[in-house]
């Protein structure tokens, strides 16, 4: 609403001007540097100088259009400033009577998200983990805006890998072990694949004749393959169910790989193919290693698979934008997949964005999930959900459903903890420190939000019946302001692709709420300021509840 308000004031005085002094000008609004001096400051230069008056004549006919727009308290004129404070009361009606999470934005394009993207009979890393926190996230708050979202997981099925894990599988394999705890025994087998090739490198080469048969065919092969990956995935799903995420596409470099044939014709047609020492490449400047797209012994690489895909996704999907979750060490990958589009000329050479991030950090260390030795991501829910349960243990021993709701809680508390992080930095992780309901975590949120439900149950409102002018307090306009700050923290979000700026929003908007509550009274006899002050933190809750929801967070009704 302010910043829409800056636009009207500064049309109004436009229109102003040129009725009285027939001449056109953009009077830019300004905030006073100095919060003491005013709400906005008007400079006057730009009217002096296109009028060709003098100055007092200027800022005293600006001082008197303001009045007559009946928004502000005090108008100053400060030098070749006009400084206003708006008037309070009118200020946080406009604002108040204009937030509606309820409409619907109109629509404003696609985008595809590409994240979490694991590798199948491999532990599912650290770094998918905030791939998936921050895809999710972003999804939704693009989704929120009103752009159509397609959340892709392309999921690493593909590589000589395969060949040696089938190798390991029929000469080591136990079926029932695999089955039961799929990720964990296929890391195991491929750890002893490696061993043993030290030993005998004969069966590298056995690996890589599995391989070949896989790709050319080979059912048997396949069929291990198939259950490997469905078995990887059940694992997962369980993953994305405790994360309450959801993708509309399972996307998978092997079949990428099948119809790489297209995308490296279509490089041939644009003559942009090389042969270097029997790999087949695309030269893509002189700052950058070459693109290979093909190696000798004819396997796609890496790239080819990421071309093949995003020209199906682009005739499937006709995305405007094409979002990649990747983390910082694929930089230099990303930027070499952009110049070969750039250089096929496509028409969405300019829709790629790589939405890098940092790493996780214990004790100053890149942390890592690895079965067998360190913890793995199920460990860390667990872990997570422990301490939850054990914080609602001491606050609250009496909740029913109590490992529901640390459930809820648990996962939240890491889903906050990675977004609160600008995504590009890398953050050290304690979990006894997210877990914690006071502090700039998720349960403090969700905590906050439980607080307001509590008072609100206790006595019904009548929103038609509420007094503005106990907006004249900060204590309730401070709050106003902050409320209209939602809309422009989600612009924010939008173009910086990052979360964090909700996440920081969320914590303050809490924090102003909890010194509210501890200044006034919410449950006062006064039947008109009951129900002020009522519907102002039921105002809170929605927009606390809604921030919650679109970083991925989970809500509950009690902690
Ligand atoms: N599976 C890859 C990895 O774990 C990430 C894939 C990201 N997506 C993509 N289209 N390249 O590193």
């Amino acid at each position: 609403m302010l910043n829409e308000l800056n636009i009207k004031i500064s049309e109004f005085l436009n229109k102003k001007i040129i009725e009285d002094f027939g001449v056109q000008v953009n009077i830019v609004v300004e905030q006073p540097k100095n919060p003491e001096m005013g709400d906005v400051a008007i400079p006057s230069f730009v009217v002096v100088k296109a009028a060709k008056k003098p100055l007092v004549e200027i800022t005293t006919k600006i001082k008197e259009y303001l009045e007559e727009m009946d928004l502000f308290e005090e108008i100053n004129i400060v030098g070749p400033y006009v400084n206003s404070f708006y008037d309070k009361i009118k200020l946080s009606k406009l604002i108040i009577e204009s937030l509606d999470f309820s409409k619907s934005s109109e629509y404003k394009g696609t985008v595809c998200i590409d994240y979490s993207s694991p590798n199948i009979a491999k532990n599912f890393s650290i770094g998918h983990l905030r791939s998936t926190i921050i895809g999710e996230s972003l999804g939704n708050i693009l989704e929120f805006k009103g752009y159509k979202v397609f959340r892709i997981n392309h999921l690493g099925d593909f590589g000589t890998q395969f060949g040696k894990l089938i190798y390991a599988y029929l000469n080591w394999g136990d079926k029932e072990k695999v089955l039961k705890n799929p990720i964990e025994e296929l890391v195991s087998l491929y750890v002893r694949f490696h061993k043993e090739a030290e030993i005998n490198p004969s069966l590298e080469d056995e690996a890589r004749r599995i391989f070949n048969e896989l790709e050319e065919g080979n059912e048997y092969y396949r069929s291990l393959w198939t259950q490997f990956k469905e078995a990887s995935l059940e694992e997962f799903n369980r993953i994305y169910k405790l994360l309450g995420v959801h993708f509309d596409e399972y996307s998978s470099e092997a079949s990428a790989s099948r119809d790489s044939n297209r995308v490296l014709s279509l490089l041939k047609e644009k003559n942009l193919l090389e042969i270097d020492d029997g790999a087949t490449i695309v030269r893509i400047g002189d700052d950058m290693p070459p693109a290979i797209v093909k190696r000798s012994d004819g396997a796609t690489l890496y790239i080819t698979r990421d071309l093949e895909e995003i020209h199906r996704r682009y005739s499937e999907y006709h995305f405007d934008k094409m979002l990649y979750c990747v983390g910082n060490e694929q930089k230099l990958y990303f930027n070499q997949l952009k110049r070969v589009l750039n250089r096929m000329d496509v028409p969405f050479k300019d829709a790629v964005e790589h939405v890098n991030f940092g790493l996780i950090l214990r004790d100053g260390k890149k942390m890592s999930t690895r079965t067998g030795n360190a913890v793995t991501l199920s460990d860390v829910l667990n872990e997570s959900i422990r301490l939850a349960l054990k914080h609602i243990d001491e606050k609250n021993p009496t909740l029913a459903q109590k490992e529901e709701i640390a459930t809820k809680v648990g996962v939240s508390a890491i889903i906050f903890n990675d977004l609160k992080n600008y995504r590009e930095n890398d953050y050290e992780f304690n979990l006894e420190d997210a877990t914690r309901f006071e502090g700039q975590t998720g349960p403090y949120l969700q905590y906050t939000s439980v607080r307001i439900a509590s008072i609100l149950n206790q006595c019904d409102f009548d929103k038609n019946n509420i007094d503005y002018s106990f907006y004249n307090n900060n204590n309730f306009f401070d709050i106003t302001k902050k409320l209209d700050e939602f809309s422009i923290i989600i612009d924010k979000c939008i173009n910086e692709l990052a979360p964090n700026y909700l996440a920081k929003y969320l914590l303050q908007l809490s924090t102003l709420f909890n010194s509210f509550y501890s200044k006034e009274k919410c449950l006062c006899e006064d039947i008109v300021e009951r129900n002020t002050k009522l519907h102002l933190i039921s105002l809170i809750k929605e927009v606390l509840d809604k921030g919650m929801l679109l970083l991925g967070m989970q809500l509950v009704k009690q902690m």
